[in-house]
C-alpha cells in the first residue's frame, strides 16, 4: 500500500485511539497539452502525476466532523448541519465545500472523524486543492455509501471549488484527479465528459519543473482571460450563430471572422481555437508512440501560451529554453493557468536524471533560485475508498 495511506493510518491510531474504516488517496495533474481549453468546451490531455493527498476515516456518533491535517499540524471542527467558511485554516475549505454541496444536493452524511496529509507541492499549479476535494468526496461516499457516479462526483468537486472556496476553474483537474489511469495519459473532451486513456510510451519520463514563481496572477488574470474568451463567442455568433463556445469554431471560419474581434480577443481566440487542434493531433501521436512529433507540439503550444494567450513568464519561458536545449528532453512547455508555478517536460528515461541536474543548475545560475524538478510516470486515479 501506498506510503501516505500507511503514514495516515497510523497517525488516525495515534491520534484517535482507533482503527479508521476507510483510507482513500487522490493524485495532483500536470497536463501535457491543452491549456486554457477546458473552459471553452475543449479537449485536454493531462496526466495523474505520484503525489497525493491520502485521508483515513472513520464515521462518528453525532454530527460533528473532525479533520486533523498532518501537514498543517491543525485540526478543525464543525457541525455537518451548519458548515461555514474558514478564514484561518484554509486548507479545510476544500473538504468543507464538498460536504456543504453533497448535503445540498440531498445526500445524508453525518459526523467523522478524518487524518489528512499529502505531498503535492502547494501553490505550484499541480491542483492539490482538485485532489483535496476529490479524496473529501471520496471519503465521504465510501463512509456513509452514498449513490455518488464517478461524473457526478467530479462535477461536484468542481463546484465546491467555484461555490465555497471561490475559485473559477474547469473540470480538468477534478477529472483526472478521480479518472486518471497508470501509465497513460488521459484524453478529454470537456464538453461532453467523454474520455479515453492514451498509453504513454514506459520508455519516457513526465519532468515537472517548479520555477518556484508563486502564482500570484493566475486568478485574476484567469477571470479576465475567460471574459475575454466568452467576448470572443458573442462576437463570431454574428456571424456563425449557434455556437456556444470557442470549441465550436473552427480554424477556417475563425480566419474568416476574425476581423470582427478587437485584437486581444483575437489573439485569445486564436490560441484556445489552435490548442485544441494540437490535442487532437497530439491524441493521434501518442497512439502511434510518436514522442518527437508529440513535443513539437507541446513547443507550439508553449508559444502561444506566450504571445497569444499571454499567460508565461519569464521563468517559465527560462526554463522550457533551458530544457528544450538538454539531451533527452523531446517536449517542454509551461503548464496549468501561468505566470509562474510550473513547466512540463517529457524527457527519454535513461537521459532523465542527467537532464534534471543539468536543468537544476542551469536554472539556477540564470535565475538565482533554486527549483524544484520532479520526475514522475503518468499515476493511477484516486483510490476508491480502501475498506480496511
Ligand atoms: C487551472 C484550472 C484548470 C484549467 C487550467 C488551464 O489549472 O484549474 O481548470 O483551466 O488552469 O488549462
Amino acid at each position: 500500500m501506498n506510503k501516505l495511506i500507511s503514514e495516515v493510518k497510523k497517525s488516525f491510531g495515534e491520534l484517535l485511539g482507533c482503527d479508521p474504516e476507510v483510507a482513500v488517496r487522490a493524485p495532483g495533474r500536470v497536463n501535457l497539452i491543452g491549456e486554457h481549453t477546458d473552459y471553452n468546451d475543449g479537449f485536454v490531455m493531462p496526466v495523474a502525476i505520484d503525489r497525493f493527498i491520502a485521508m483515513a476515516a472513520s464515521k462518528s456518533e453525532g454530527e460533528e466532523v473532525e479533520l486533523h491535517s498532518l501537514d498543517y499540524t491543525s485540526s478543525v471542527r464543525f457541525p455537518i448541519s451548519h458548515i461555514e467558511y474558514d478564514h484561518q485554516n484554509l486548507w479545510s475549505n476544500y473538504f468543507k465545500g464538498v460536504a456543504y454541496l453533497l448535503r445540498q444536493d440531498g445526500y445524508k452524511i453525518g459526523g467523522c472523524r478524518v487524518v489528512l496529509k499529502g505531498d503535492i507541492p502547494q501553490g505550484a499549479g499541480l491542483s492539490s486543492s482538485a485532489a483535496l476535494e476529490v479524496a473529501s468526496a471520496l471519503t465521504l461516499k465510501s463512509l456513509f455509501a452514498l449513490p455518488l457516479p464517478d461524473k457526478k462526483m467530479i462535477k461536484l468537486c468542481q463546484k465546491a471549488e467555484n461555490e465555497f472556496v471561490g475559485v473559477r476553474c474547469g473540470i480538468m483537474d477534478q477529472f483526472v484527479s478521480c479518472l486518471a489511469r497508470q501509465g497513460s495519459a488521459l484524453f478529454l473532451d470537456c464538453r461532453e465528459l467523454s474520455y479515453g486513456h492514451i498509453p504513454f510510451s514506459d520508455e519516457f519520463r513526465v519532468m515537472i519543473c517548479n520555477t518556484m514563481v508563486r502564482r500570484e496572477l493566475a486568478s485574476s488574470q484567469y477571470n479576465i482571460r475567460r471574459g475575454e474568451c466568452e467576448e470572443g463567442v458573442r462576437l463570431l455568433a454574428q456571424k456563425l450563430p449557434g455556437i456556444k463556445a470557442l470549441r465550436d469554431v473552427s480554424l477556417d471560419e475563425f480566419l474568416q471572422h476574425q476581423h470582427l474581434l478587437p485584437q486581444v480577443v483575437a489573439k485569445r481566440c486564436r490560441h484556445v481555437i489552435k490548442e485544441n487542434k494540437r490535442v487532437l493531433e497530439g491524441t493521434e501521436m501518442l497512439k502511434k508512440g510518436d514522442m518527437h512529433g508529440f513535443g513539437r507540439l507541446m513547443h507550439l503550444s508553449h508559444y502561444s501560451l506566450k504571445e497569444d494567450y499571454e499567460v508565461s513568464c519569464p521563468e517559465l519561458n527560462c526554463m522550457v529554453e533551458l530544457a528544450e536545449s538538454t539531451k533527452g528532453v523531446v517536449g517542454a512547455r509551461m503548464t496549468g493557468a501561468g505566470f509562474g508555478g510550473c513547466t512540463v517536460n517529457i524527457v527519454h528515461r535513461d537521459r532523465a536524471e542527467a537532464a534534471q541536474r543539468s536543468i537544476s543548475s542551469r536554472y539556477k545560475k540564470e535565475m538565482g533560485v533554486a527549483p524544484e524538478i520532479y520526475l514522475s510516470t503518468p499515476a493511477e486515479g484516486a483510490l476508491k475508498g480502501v475498506f480496511l
